[in-house]
């Protein structure tokens, strides 16, 4: 999709948690966790009937994931084998929300980048993996603790989240019907984690990021990128599954039953997205009469070292680097749809104007979304 107004990116913002859990202090409390189950239940493991949990390592976490440390927004509870899992108290309805909270602080930051205050904006787009209640829309609680006149709506479209977001601002600026978006990502995903689940309990951290979108008439912002297009797919796949919600109530299982947090077929993922998001990238720049080659930086969705590796040397026939696909996953694990941004608001200054660059988030649903831009 192209439009006949220029859309911009004019600013970007981040709110990384103070709280950081290494994968040597995660991966020694699931050992001792498993090892007292396995102490546990040494009877039904030995009469086969339940099985002996496996053993976590660092350094499989480490050579299959690239994942080093993840940060967290408490580390209350999480390490402790008898919880495992966060410990949040819980606020007064008249309190601000956690995820709103974290928002905001995001939003904050992405303003100031662009140069605006509440009034410039009218339109607050808050999209991510989980929202912590159903309603009222955590957006409308941003909207409202950020002074903003307008409209705010909540998406859910996990690892798509951010992406897709950004889409319907740019959809929203191209139609007239805004004309500056706040798009946020509050990222709160520890909560879903099962730190039981040796297979998933690296994968996630949290974190939020924040981007104002508007016509390139109104930006003022030293650093800017034009949005030359816009492209979106998605494939349904149950590979990559949360079933918590509010049906628990009706069906009468358990509501924090495994299947109730995230779980994934994480190889079937690897091996089915990974290519999807190759033609999906190098179709959209094809759209703009670009190749690969012609984009100096990927800002990718970070889940995974290797899908990544794979991705951009499928696309450019070699070997990349940090500098043409940085990554953060390292240090921040799996932020859900919030990886791309965070790469797009560390590693974005030193662009020099008319370098493309391509934002793409790849994962749960399947869903692939990306932005080609240019910068200003
Ligand atoms: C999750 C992921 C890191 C696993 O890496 P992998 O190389 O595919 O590993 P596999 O799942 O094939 O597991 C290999 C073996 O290691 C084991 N293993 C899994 N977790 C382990 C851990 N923490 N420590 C040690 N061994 C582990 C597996 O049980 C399996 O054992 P088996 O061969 O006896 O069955 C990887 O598949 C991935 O990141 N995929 C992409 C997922 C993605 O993008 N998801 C989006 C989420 S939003």
């Amino acid at each position: 999709m192209n439009s006949s107004h220029k859309i911009v990116i004019s600013g970007s913002g981040l709110w990384t948690p103070s709280n950081v859990i290494t994968n040597e202090e995660l991966v020694a409390s699931y050992n001792l966790y498993a090892e007292k189950f396995n102490a546990d239940h040494a009877v039904e493991i030995v009469a086969g009937k339940i099985d002996e949990k496996p053993f976590s390592s660092v350094r499989f976490i480490e050579k299959t994931s690239g994942i080093e440390a993840r940060y967290v927004y408490t580390r209350e509870g999480i390490l402790d084998i008898d919880r495992m899992r966060p410990k949040f108290p819980e606020r007064k309805e008249e309190e601000l929300s956690n995820q709103a909270e974290i928002a905001v602080y995001a939003a904050r930051e992405a303003m100031a980048a662009a140069g605006k205050s509440a009034s410039d904006i009218d339109t607050v787009i808050v999209s991510c993996a989980y929202t912590q209640r159903a309603y009222p829309a955590i957006a409308i609680e941003v909207q409202h603790e950020l002074g903003i006149e307008g409209f705010g709506f909540d998406m859910l479209l996990a690892c798509s989240a951010a992406t897709f977001g950004l889409h319907r601002a740019y959809d929203s600026l191209v139609s007239g019907s805004s004309k500056c978006v706040l798009a946020i990502n509050p990222e709160l995903v520890t909560p879903q984690v099962n730190f039981r689940d040796r297979d998933s309990h690296f994968i996630f951290g949290d974190v939020s990021t924040a981007v104002i979108m508007e016509r390139s008439e109104t930006c003022t912002s030293p650093n800017s990128y034009e949005v030359l297009s816009i492209k979106a797919l998605t494939r349904y796949s149950n590979n990559i599954r949360s079933n918590f919600g509010h049906m628990a109530y009706a069906t009468d299982v358990d509501p924090f039953g495994w299947d109730k947090l995230f779980h994934q077929s994480g190889r079937k993922v690897f091996e089915e997205v990974s290519p999807v998001a190759v033609t999906h990238i190098s179709d959209h720049l094809a759209n703009l009469n670009l190749t690969p080659r012609d984009v100096k930086r990927f800002w990718l969705h970070q889940a995974n070292i290797n899908m990544n590796k794979m991705v951009i040397k499928q696309l450019l026939g070699e070997e990349g680097n940090e500098e043409v696909t940085p990554t953060i996953l390292d240090r921040y694990a799996n932020t859900a749809s919030a990886g791309s941004i965070i790469a797009f608001h560390l590693y974005n200054d030193d662009l020099k104007k008319d370098d493309i660059g391509v934002i793409c988030s790849f994962g749960a649903g399947y869903s692939v979304g990306s932005l080609v831009l240019r910068k200003r």
